[in-house]
């Protein structure tokens, strides 16, 4: 043991064991612990201490007859102190033997105690479950922070990175950094700005990913990519969105989509068992966005709930019922959502659905069909429809006596995503879910553009994705048709990443963003890097990112991001430990060449 001075607060002596460490085995054996005091009990004469360290506990003893001067310093301790302890590992006697505790057969028969702070008391119970709410939670984040399941999540946080590093490494693929201080890159979102000092009038942008970055990397001749990046995206807040996010960001040259799709599925299939004990298999199951969209209304439908969409667009072409003909006219869909054998949706809950899907959803109505025990239609609209109508829904939707279907007639986008809505919801409500814990898929064949509200032609993941071969010479005749080789994968109905293959050939580039409304002195201000970078010999290439706190979120079982993240934003995108964002000085600003409107620059 080292030598010690009295500046060394914990006087020579180093803890031997954690709390998780202090098993049966090690009765009789003398131990070093340290930590915080979760709970202290004073049993006339005996102090109980429940001593916790990295979120285990574990009991230890205070018995005046053991060391009077011990015991007496016992009892000054309270909650969140942190303390060193020395002393011998006892088993506990039978009626005080723990079960629900990891370490609970034992304790800890204290002979030396070194308090090594103080600490205020803790402005909520340091367990599992507590009452506080969130606001609360992260404003005292290191409290939070301490709790048993946060403590778990960044433990399975940090084996995950273990695992990707391990199998990325293992293939060959190089851990290379991009720049926060970059250029503008259209992921879709807005970009956080950073003004430049020395250029005033000029900014930064932080990087939404490193999508260009890395296939800068890739035409650098590093043909094989990775990363576990912060990425800045300033869009509204979810609980599955946050203003800064992790994504473990892949690239490969030479490379093809079912080449990439095995390397995911390795990641995807160790990550999730090493780091939560979770087995998926591989080949992922895979489904066309077509398909996804008609049965689900969703590119990322979690498929373990049964009920399914059916479109019945055609049945209404030359319908009466106004409400669904002009959505029709207007180039939208109808389209229903079937659900058999639904006698417990009664009527209070279809009027608490339509209230619901109008607020929330932007739905314009919830139209509904019941069929009656006796084959009789209970409906608001059945009275306008024609027999051929009703018996091309009875054909498409599979009634029987006990169905009940609900219709949306509305613009694609948003008539699928209202239906998928009540999909999950009600298959989860009603119990028309499978029974298996994970739901994994890859979503394939995406098309390359999709129409904008202005129904312009815009792409659909993001400008680099490269066309199926094939379909590059519709690029000049049919932009609208050509396929692109995006990819998604899916997890438990959460996109937990995508990637594509990147276009190399810089014409192929040019052209889309000439079909995306870029003139040419657009593309090159904004993207001349990299058209001049693809003329100076670019490979082939293409890649992916997965979406790293989604995948921690899921596999720990846990709802919110923040909840995986050590020190998150709110929904408000406020770091309330911090209280960032925050007022600055008018030097600072002066420096950068920022002037404010008189009202903003009070700090
Ligand atoms: P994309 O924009 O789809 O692709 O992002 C990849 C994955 O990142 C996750 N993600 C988020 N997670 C938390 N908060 C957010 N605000 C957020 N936004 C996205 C999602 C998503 O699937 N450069 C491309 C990837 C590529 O093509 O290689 C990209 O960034 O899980
Ligand atoms: P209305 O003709 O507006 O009285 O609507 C009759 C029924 O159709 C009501 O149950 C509405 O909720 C429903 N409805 C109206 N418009 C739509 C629509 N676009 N999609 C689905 N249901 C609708």
């Amino acid at each position: 043991m080292r030598a010690h001075t009295e500046l060394d607060a914990m006087q020579g002596l180093r803890r031997t064991h954690s709390a998780r460490e202090i098993v049966p085995e090690l009765i009789g054996r003398e131990v070093v612990l340290t930590g915080w005091v979760h709970r202290r009990r004073d049993h006339g004469g005996v102090i109980f201490v429940d001593l916790r360290d990295r979120g285990e506990i574990v009991q230890v003893v205070f018995k005046p007859e053991l060391s009077p001067e011990t015991h007496a310093r016992a009892g000054d301790l309270r909650s969140e102190y942190v303390i060193l302890v020395r002393g011998e590992v006892r088993r506990r006697s039978e009626d005080t033997i723990n079960p629900k505790m990891a370490t609970g057969e034992v304790e800890v028969d204290v002979l030396e105690l070194r308090i090594l702070n103080r600490a205020t008391p803790p402005p909520f119970p340091i367990e599992d479950e507590i009452e506080a709410d969130e606001a609360t939670r992260l404003r005292h984040r290191i409290h939070d922070l301490r709790r048993g399941p946060l403590q778990r999540a960044l433990t399975l946080r940090h084996n995950l990175y273990q695992s990707v590093r391990r199998t990325l490494t293992r293939n060959e693929f190089l851990e290379i950094e991009t720049p926060f201080l970059g250029k503008s890159t259209p992921e879709g979102a807005r970009d956080f700005l950073v003004p430049s000092r020395l250029h005033h009038g000029e900014f930064y942008a932080l990087p939404q990913s490193p999508q260009v970055m890395k296939q800068l990397l890739m035409i650098a001749g590093f043909d094989r990519y990775f990363q576990i990046a912060r990425c800045f995206r300033d869009e509204d807040q979810r609980a599955d969105r946050q203003l800064e996010f992790t994504q473990i960001d892949l690239e490969m040259s030479f490379t093809d989509v079912e080449e990439v799709l095995g390397i995911l599925e390795e990641i995807t299939v160790r990550g999730s068992a090493d780091a939560a004990g979770v087995e998926l298999t591989a080949p992922f199951r895979r489904l066309s966005y077509a398909d996804a969209m008609a049965r689900y209304g969703s590119d990322k439908p979690d498929t373990r709930v049964l009920l399914e969409l059916v479109d019945v667009t055609d049945a209404f072409r030359e319908s009466e019922f106004r409400a669904f003909r002009a959505n029709v006219d207007a180039g939208g869909i109808v389209k229903c959502l079937p659900i058999h054998d639904a006698a417990e949706l009664g009527r209070g809950a279809i009027d608490r659905l339509e209230k619901f899907v109008k607020k929330e959803l932007g739905a314009k109505g919830l139209a509904w069909i019941r069929v009656n025990d006796d084959g009789s239609w209970q409906s608001p609209i059945v009275k306008f429809f024609s027999e051929s109508e009703k018996a091309a829904i009875a054909a498409a939707t599979e009634l029987r006596p006990g169905s009940l279907v609900f219709f949306q007639a509305d613009t694609a986008p948003r008539a699928n995503g209202i239906l998928s809505r009540l999909r999950e919801d009600l298959g989860r409500q009603l119990g028309r879910v499978e029974d298996r814990p994970w739901d994994v898929l890859f979503v394939v064949d995406f098309p390359l553009f999709e129409p904008d509200d202005e129904g312009r032609l815009t792409y659909v993941h993001q400008p680099f994705v490269a066309p199926v071969e094939e379909d590059i010479p519709l690029l000049d005749s049919e932009p609208e048709r050509v396929r692109g080789t995006h990819y998604d994968v899916v997890l438990n109905g959460v996109e937990l990443g995508s990637g594509s293959l990147r276009n190399h050939r810089s014409d192929v580039q040019r052209k889309i963003f000439e079909i995306m409304g870029y003139s040419k002195e657009e593309s090159e201000a904004r993207f001349g890097f990299l058209l001049n970078a693809l003329d100076s010999g670019a490979p082939p290439h293409g890649g992916f990112a997965f979406g790293y706190d989604r995948w921690v979120m899921l596999l720990a079982g846990l709802d919110s991001l923040r909840d995986v993240i050590a020190f998150p934003k709110t929904q408000r995108g406020q770091d309330l430990l911090l209280d960032a964002p925050t007022p600055v000085g008018p030097e600072q600003l002066s420096e950068l060449g920022i002037t404010l409107p008189p009202a903003e620059t009070e700090p």
